[in-house]
């Protein structure tokens, strides 16, 4: 409440009801009732510099100018398109009714009978919905507006599919989800009227109303987009006096006459308590998968008062709304005041040293996205005072225990912190940007972040516990680890490569890994692999590369790409030689550092004097002998082919992501491999196709991790209009 009365009188204040700001919000009075309207004309900032009035959970985020509600990119459905779902939430809950004794003279008046005022609002929005590339027969499963009691439960496991992101097969329909949903869908269920239509949703996602769009000559999520470009207005209405919702649909900004649906409901029995959250919510199926997108959002909603501010509500009501916003303003300098001691003193005794950048930046901290900040004391507690016993390894940056702590459901869970020796976190700002790039990666096959913690200068992550490890502790026969099987190894490859085509061309800033090696990639529990420690080679170090830490380090030698040695930066083709060195890792048993093998040679040269020895049968000579013959001797080859391919000595042969991706699937014959390893040429040949393989490592560009912006990469499946074909275009040219 505080926030919002912030918020609010500021915007009074500075006089901000006009679009020119990104997103604005102000209040009106009409009919002395008073209204909170805001307004994202678009969503076109990164949510980077996003101000606070936007929640996000699940698969949601802001790309391509769009709030994205489930994700807008990705060349392989099955991963990134598949089973998504995602919410977007306005920050501030509103009162949405109250009971007849805690409103005042204004409103009294027009409370019903069951001695309820209830707020009306009304809200317009644009959505973009349309069909993947992929394959223009799937669409699905749908977007919707929702009035929700609570903005922080996310999307419930299981969400996905015909659920909408709003509730899973045992919680849809039960009373406890105290929400309402406008529901546009494209997929028929076996409760629903057809594929292409709009429903009311009460706590559930089977409608009490809905109406078809087709007699409109409207298509959700259509087909062609050079004749439709799946652009439509969405108004919905609901007037509190009448108890009644209406919503109206058009292909243009203008508003039809006519509603597509109208129906009674009472949204003080609906909602669990007296406020509201508004927002989105959006889903994709197993094999039904399309565009969830917003582009524009005006709310307007009256301004009612709960109990504890009832003395501006009658101030309001006799002398006018002035008068409310000077006392709400005291109110709010109060708060601010309060607000700004509290955080003080929080400050002071979180230890920080209070001269620092990072104390500086405080404001930083509540940017939406963070992930958590830990309390140090609760990570202390967590790993028994960084005992030994708790320790898990010792990786490049630091050391990694084992802790126990709180989780967001209030039962403790395993966690693993990473303990920053002596790291290098002079820009505190920038380290905290970075962070929430890497909190916004979302990926099945990279460890999640779920946390971080400061303490005078030291640098804690928390990230979600890997019950298996690393994968060093699997393919090298450690004790008491468990030797992966083939299909497992050919998992794990597939895995990280899947993770590492995300990083480098799905997500919306290429994110370049630096450090790919086994020890950095992580088994979960049912051995999938996930790949850790992204992105914070840059995070850490803003002037540094991994790499000038990692030379002197034996063992890790065998993963830096020659390039890198001219170079001293990292790019997509080095994390490429770094995967093709885990990849022989894998299929090997063996390190690239071994020096075990005839002739002194170098795990790489063995398998490629194997490869071109006469015949290239014997290439199979290289499989791990510790999984004694059980392996499927075409897979191995295509990749014993891979991990050599990607080890070319020229970065401009290696071959990227997407192309690795296939050769997994089997979609792409095994790479041509040389018969003898080429030899390392220097200056490299470049490397021309899509031209955005800089590096950003120019003094212009701070951040590394935010190499492109790929606002026109053909990565993205889904692009608007004309873009869109080209895009077709050259993915099939690749
Ligand atoms: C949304 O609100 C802005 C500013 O309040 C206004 O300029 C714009 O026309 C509104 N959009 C629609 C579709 O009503
Ligand atoms: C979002 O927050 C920013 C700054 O905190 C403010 O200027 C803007 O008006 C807010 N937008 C909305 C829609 O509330
Ligand atoms: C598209 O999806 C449908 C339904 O899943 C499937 O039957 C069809 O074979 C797919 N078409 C292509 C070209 O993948
Ligand atoms: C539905 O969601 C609830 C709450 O998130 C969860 O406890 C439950 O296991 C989920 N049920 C299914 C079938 O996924
Ligand atoms: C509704 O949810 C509540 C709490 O989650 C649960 O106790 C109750 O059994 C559920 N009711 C039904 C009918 O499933
Ligand atoms: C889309 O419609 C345009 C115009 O009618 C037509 O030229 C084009 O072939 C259509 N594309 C597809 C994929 O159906
Ligand atoms: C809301 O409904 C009431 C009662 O039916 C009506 O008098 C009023 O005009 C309606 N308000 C709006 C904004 O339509
Ligand atoms: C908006 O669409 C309606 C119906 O499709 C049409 O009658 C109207 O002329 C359009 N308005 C504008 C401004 O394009
Ligand atoms: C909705 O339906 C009710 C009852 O049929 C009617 O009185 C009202 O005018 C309708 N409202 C709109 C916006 O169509
Ligand atoms: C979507 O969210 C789920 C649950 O949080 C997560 O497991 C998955 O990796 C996310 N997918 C993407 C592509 O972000």
């Amino acid at each position: 409440m505080a926030v919002l009365m912030l918020v609010w009188c500021v915007s009074v204040f500075l006089l901000l009801p006009s679009a020119t700001a990104q997103a604005t919000t102000f209040t009106s009075n009409v009919d002395g009732k008073e209204f909170t309207t805001f307004s994202f004309p678009k969503f076109d900032k990164p949510l980077l510099q996003l101000p606070d009035n936007l929640t996000f959970s699940g698969n949601a985020t802001i790309a391509q100018d769009g709030l994205q509600l489930t994700p807008d990119s990705g060349n392989r459905p099955e991963i990134f398109l598949v089973n998504q779902a995602g919410h977007a939430f306005f920050t501030a809950p509103f009162v949405v009714w109250e009971s007849k004794s805690s409103s005042s003279s204004s409103n009294s008046a027009a409370a019903a009978a069951d001695g309820k005022y209830v707020a009306s609002f009304s809200t317009v929005f644009k959505v973009n919905l349309f069909r993947s590339n992929l394959n223009k027969t799937v669409k699905g499963e749908g977007l919707a507006f929702v009035v929700a009691s609570s903005n922080a439960r996310g999307p419930p496991v299981g969400s996905h599919g015909g659920f909408l992101g709003l509730t899973n097969a045992s919680t849809d329909g039960n009373a406890t989800n105290g929400f309402v949903a406008v529901e546009l869908d494209t997929v028929k269920q076996r409760y629903d009227i057809d594929d292409n239509h709009v429903g009311l949703d009460v706590n559930g996602v089977r409608s009490t109303a809905a109406a078809p769009l087709a007699p409109l000559g409207i298509q959700l999520a259509p087909r062609n987009t050079t004749v439709d470009d799946g652009i439509c207005f969405v108004w919905v209405d609901y007037n509190g006096t009448s108890r009644r919702m209406s919503v109206y649909i058009a292909k243009n900004e203008s508003k039809p006459s006519a509603a597509v649906l109208n129906a009674s409901l009472d949204l003080s029995t609906i909602l669990l308590g007296k406020t509201a959250y508004f927002g989105f919510s959006a889903s994709t199926g197993a094999a039904t998968y399309q565009l969830n997108c917003v582009r524009m959002w005006n709310m307007t909603v009256e301004r009612l008062h709960d109990g504890t501010t009832t003395t501006a509500t009658k101030l309001a009501g006799t002398s006018g709304w002035k008068l409310a916003v000077g006392v709400l303003c005291g109110v709010a300098v109060v708060l601010g005041v309060v607000a700004a001691l509290y955080i003080r003193k929080r400050r002071r005794r979180s230890g920080g040293d209070p001269s620092s950048a990072f104390n500086a930046a405080i404001d930083f901290r509540k940017i939406p996205g963070l992930p958590k900040e830990f309390d140090y004391m609760e990570l202390r507690r967590g790993t028994n005072n960084f005992d030994e016993k708790m320790k898990l390894g010792q990786g490049g940056y630091g050391v990694v225990y084992r802790a126990t702590v709180v989780g967001e459901d209030g039962r403790s869970t395993d966690v693993a912190v990473k303990q920053f020796s002596g790291a290098n976190t002079k820009g505190k700002e920038d380290f905290l940007a970075e962070l929430r790039i890497i909190n916004c990666l979302r990926h099945r096959n990279l460890v999640k972040i779920v946390g971080w913690c400061r303490q005078n200068g030291r640098l804690l992550l928390v990230y979600d516990y890997m019950p298996n490890g690393s994968l060093d502790r699997h393919i090298f026969g450690e004790p008491g680890a468990a030797a992966l099987d083939w299909k497992q190894r050919y998992n794990v490859v597939a895995g990280v490569a899947s993770a590492l085509n995300y990083l480098h061309h799905e997500y919306d800033q290429m994110v370049i890994h630096r450090d790919i090696k086994p020890s950095n990639i992580m088994l979960d529990s049912a051995f999938n692999a996930r790949l850790g420690d992204f992105g914070l080679a840059r995070a850490l170090e803003s002037d540094k590369t991994s790499y000038t830490d990692m030379a002197g380090v034996t063992g890790t030698l065998g993963y830096i790409a020659p390039e890198c040695f001219h170079t001293g930066r990292a790019t997509r083709e080095s994390d490429v030689f770094g995967f093709g060195a885990v990849v022989l890792e894998i299929v090997c048993g063996r390190r690239v550092s071994c020096s075990d093998l005839p002739g002194w040679l170098s795990l790489l040269e063995w398998v490629w004097k194997l490869h071109g020895a006469a015949g290239g049968g014997g290439i199979l000579e290289a499989v791990d002998q510790r999984l004694a013959g059980e392996f499927d001797e075409v897979e191995a080859e295509r990749l014993l082919l891979l991990g050599l391919a990607c080890s070319h000595p020229n970065p401009g042969e290696r071959p990227r992501t997407q192309a690795i991706l296939q050769i997994l699937t089997g979609a792409a014959p095994p790479p041509h491999v040389p018969p003898s390893k080429p030899a390392f040429m220097w200056p490299a040949m470049p490397v021309a196709l899509d031209g955005d393989d800089d590096d950003s490592e120019t003094p212009t560009s701070r951040s590394s991790m935010l190499l492109t912006s790929s606002s026109t990469g053909w990565t993205k499946i889904f692009q608007v209009s004309k873009e869109h074909d080209v895009a077709e275009k050259d993915v099939a040219a690749e």
